[in-house]
Order: C-alpha cells, then sequence, then structure tokens
C-alpha cells in the first residue's frame, strides 16, 4: 500500500520520455537519419514497419504537451535532445534550427513551473557516426564529448539537471550483441569495444558539462538494472546468476563507481578491453545523482550453449505480466535502491523511468480504465517509500512515460503512456492512471507543506 508519508518532502514528481519515441519531424529543420531511422527500414526489424517519422509530433505539438504536463501537476520533466538535429553528420558544423527547438522547449517547461531534466543520449546516434564506425570506435566517445559541450553551451543556463547516457546496456549489448536494437549488430567484440566507449563517452560528455554550463549543474547517468535471482538452488544457476549480475548491473556500476570492470565478467566475455590510460578515471567522476530505471527482475538459468553471458532468463511462473511479457514485480525496485545506496555508496537516486504497458481500451465515453497501469504505479511509488523509510537516498520519480509512443522494435502497439494518443488524429486523452498521478502529487504537495509549517 502506498504511504505518500513515506516519501520525502522534496520528492521530485516527473515523467520521462525520448526524442526518437515523441518528437517525429524526422527531416525538418536540419535534422539528418540516426542509426534508428535506418534500422526503421530494415525489413522485419520493427513490428508492423512503425517508424519515428511522425511518432506523436511532439516536435510541433510540444506546448500541448507542456500544458497536459501541468494539468498532471509535474514538478519535472525528464526528455533527451537528438543528437542529428544538434550536429546532423555528428561532428562539425551545429545545427542551430535544430538547437532552437530545445531551447523553447525549456523555455516553455520553466514558464510552467516545470524542471527540466535533459538527457543527451537516448540511442539515437547520428548515422553519420555509425558510418564512420559507431560506438565500437574510439572517436564516436569523442563525438559525443563535443556535443555535450554544444548543449551545455546553449542550455547550460537554464537546464540544472543533466544526464549524460540512457541505459548503455540497450546500446550495447541489445544494439550490438542480440541484433534486436539499432545498429542490429550480433557481435560480443564490438558489443564490449561498444560499451567501453559508451562509458567513457559519458565521462568526456561530464567533464564537456562542468565546462560548459553556465549555471552549476547536476550531472548523473541513468542505467536500467535488474535484480537477479537463480532459478534453482543449483551451483550451474547460481553460477549463472552472478554472471547475469555481471552483465547487466555490474558491468556498468562498477566502473561508474571507481571499480573498474569486474573481473569475472572479462574472464566471461574474452574479449580485449579498449581501455586507454585515464579512462578509468574519466568514467568514475564523481556523479551528483544516479537515475536509477527499473522495469523487471530477471530469474535465470545457465545456458552453455547461448550468447554471453551464458544465462537465460525465464518466466516466473504466476507472474503478473505486462503487455511486454515482463513481470510486475514492485519490491525488485526497492531492492535495486537500497543495493545502489549500501553496496554502491550512492547518496542521490532518482527513479529515471518505470512505467509499463498494457492492452488499453478506449470505452465508448472516450476514457482509458487503466487499473493495472494505476495499480502498477502505486505500487513502485510504495517500493521507493519502503527504501526511503529505510534511510535511502532516493529523491525522485519519473513516469514511463508521459505520452504513448514509439516502443522501438515494437513500434506504436505497445502502449506506456499516462496519457493516450490517437495516432491518426494526434489527439491526446489523460488515461484514469494519468489522473491518479495527478492526484497523488497534488496530496503528496500538502502533506509536504503541512509537515514543513508544523
Ligand atoms: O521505451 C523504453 C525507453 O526508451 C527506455 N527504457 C525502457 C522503455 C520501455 O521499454
Amino acid at each position: 500500500m502506498l504511504d505518500l508519508a513515506t516519501l520525502p518532502p522534496s520528492f521530485l514528481w516527473g515523467v520521462a520520455t525520448s526524442a526518437y519515441q515523441i518528437e517525429g519531424a524526422a527531416t525538418a529543420d536540419g535534422r539528418k537519419p540516426s542509426i534508428w531511422d535506418t534500422f526503421c527500414r530494415v525489413p522485419g526489424a520493427i513490428d508492423n514497419g512503425d517508424t519515428g517519422d511522425v511518432a506523436c509530433d511532439h516536435y510541433h505539438r510540444w506546448p500541448e504537451d507542456v500544458a497536459l504536463m501541468r494539468r498532471l501537476n509535474l514538478a519535472a520533466y525528464r526528455f533527451s535532445v537528438a543528437w542529428p538535429r544538434v550536429l546532423p553528420d555528428g561532428t562539425g558544423p551545429v545545427n542551430q534550427a535544430g538547437l532552437d527547438f530545445y531551447d523553447r522547449l525549456v523555455d516553455g517547461l520553466l514558464a510552467a513551473g516545470i524542471r527540466p531534466f535533459l538527457t543527451l543520449y537516448h540511442w539515437d546516434l547520428p548515422q553519420a557516426l555509425q558510418d564512420r564506425g559507431g560506438w565500437p570506435s574510439r572517436e564516436t566517445a569523442y563525438a559525443f564529448g563535443e556535443y555535450a559541450a554544444v548543449v551545455a553551451a546553449r542550455l547550460g543556463d537554464r537546464v540544472t539537471d543533466w544526464m549524460t547516457l540512457n541505459e548503455p546496456l540497450c546500446s550495447a549489448w541489445i544494439g550490438h550483441l542480440e541484433g534486436t536494437m539499432a545498429p542490429g549488430e550480433r557481435d560480443l567484440t564490438r558489443a564490449v569495444r561498444a560499451s567501453h566507449h559508451l562509458l567513457l563517452g559519458h565521462g568526456l560528455a561530464t567533464a564537456a558539462i562542468r565546462a560548459n554550463a553556465a549555471r552549476p549543474p547536476a550531472v548523473g547517468v541513468v542505467c536500467n538494472l535488474s535484480p537477479i535471482e537463480p532459478l534453482s538452488d543449483g551451483e550451474a544457476d547460481r553460477a549463472a546468476a552472478v554472471r547475469a549480475d555481471g552483465h547487466t548491473n555490474r558491468w556498468w556500476l562498477d566502473p561508474l563507481f571507481g571499480r573498474g570492470y569486474p573481473a569475472d565478467m572479462i574472464e566471461t566475455y574474452r574479449v580485449a578491453l579498449p581501455v586507454e590510460p585515464g579512462d578509468l578515471e574519466s568514467i568514475a567522476a564523481p556523479l551528483d545523482f544516479f537515475g536509477l530505471n527499473y522495469y523487471f527482475r530477471q530469474v535465470v538459468t545457465a545456458d552453455p550453449d547461448g550468447p554471453a553471458p551464458f544465462a537465460r532468463q525465464v518466466p516466473v511462473p504466476a507472474a503478473v505480466e505486462t503487455a511486454m511479457g515482463w513481470e510486475s514485480h514492485a519490491a525488485g525496485l526497492e531492492q535495486l535502491i537500497l543495493r545502489l545506496a549500501e553496496e554502491y555508496g550512492v547518496r542521490s537516486i532518482y527513479v529515471t523511468e518505470n512505467g509499463s504497458a498494457w492492452h488499453d481500451e478506449v470505452t465508448p465515453a472516450g476514457d482509458i480504465e487503466d487499473k493495472e497501469r494505476t495499480e502498477y504505479l502505486e505500487q513502485h511509488l510504495a517500493a521507493c517509500g519502503a527504501a526511503a523509510a529505510k534511510g535511502a537516498p532516493i529523491h525522485g520519480y519519473f513516469a514511463w512515460s508521459l505520452l504513448d509512443n514509439f516502443e522501438w522494435a515494437y513500434g506504436y502497439d505497445k502502449r506506456f503512456g499516462l496519457v493516450h494518443v490517437d495516432y491518426p488524429t494526434q489527439r491526446r486523452t489523460i488515461k484514469i492512471s494519468g489522473h491518479r498521478y495527478a492526484e497523488l502529487i497534488a496530496e503528496h504537495r500538502q502533506l509536504a507543506a503541512s509537515r514543513t509549517v508544523g
């Protein structure tokens, strides 16, 4: 049960989106293709052959979307900047028209009293950089640092909350090893090289933001983590769980928090790491906050013939599953928050994404009675409260997502929004979950005010 009093009075309430998933306007004002524009053209890569060409047309409809955020009582909005709008060729000339869009958006948010949380990279690498080697190439990390400097110099007088990468696991492992996300490769060596250059890019971007933002920035990185459990007590399954934890969690957390890459995983991958002197120090630059994205736990069994990490996720019996087939398991969120605080000493944590897709239906009256999403939301907020009650530094929650949007390889069929989007008309309707979220925010605000006054 959610008890709002367990959340700190300063708890920040937000929603999250990403550029390619909502903006559309794929060729407007000088934007050039990203790896996702290319991947969407690969036959069979995306359900229904969907693309992000139009998406939620947020590029043109952002004032309406900011007005929706106000109706939801939001205090913060996490969005990403599209690198191919700002530097259409990845490096070189800056496209001012692309930057102007984010300038307008940031001003609009601030005028609405909503704090912008800006992510620099949510998977839309300029195709031009992919053509020059992509993340497996060290040059891409340097290019990312330069791009970060450009954005920080332009928006850093108003934006104070910055995130470098979103879910590097997806870029490296799903994009380069499993092949179901852009750029669609299946190559362990390239995946491991990509993982290091993503983290190096994070380090370089962190320094670039701090050097170029006019106002003192808070800089963080966003990782999607999962608690891992073995299917059985057998030795093989327990060892598989350790490897899966290494692949999903420790490969990212250990270098970010100054421990270097985990030795057992270097042994598992057996790929030469392209680490150069100074890289690990750059990656481990102290963070102002950590962004945790949480969706599901993993129960795993040994899979010696499968791809690295030789551990396969198995379904959890009797699990409540979302439309993605992901188990709804709120206890996992509390567990991860506590792990970050206790094992890695993290002092400021935001849940930067958490949410669920369901088979939403619009009633004849035009309502979306998404009871499951509402329950999911409350259960996961309760998990934040439980972690806070145990002393964990959980400072805010960003629901994924504001709008139904382009869910990558699943196209538009999977709906995560608190706001329903009717794609043919682009009509937005707040779902019951969105109304409930607005109510919780208002109640918590009142509670916090009464505590401050009392
Ligand atoms: O839609 C994605 C988002 O882009 C990254 N985190 C997970 C979400 C749901 O799959």
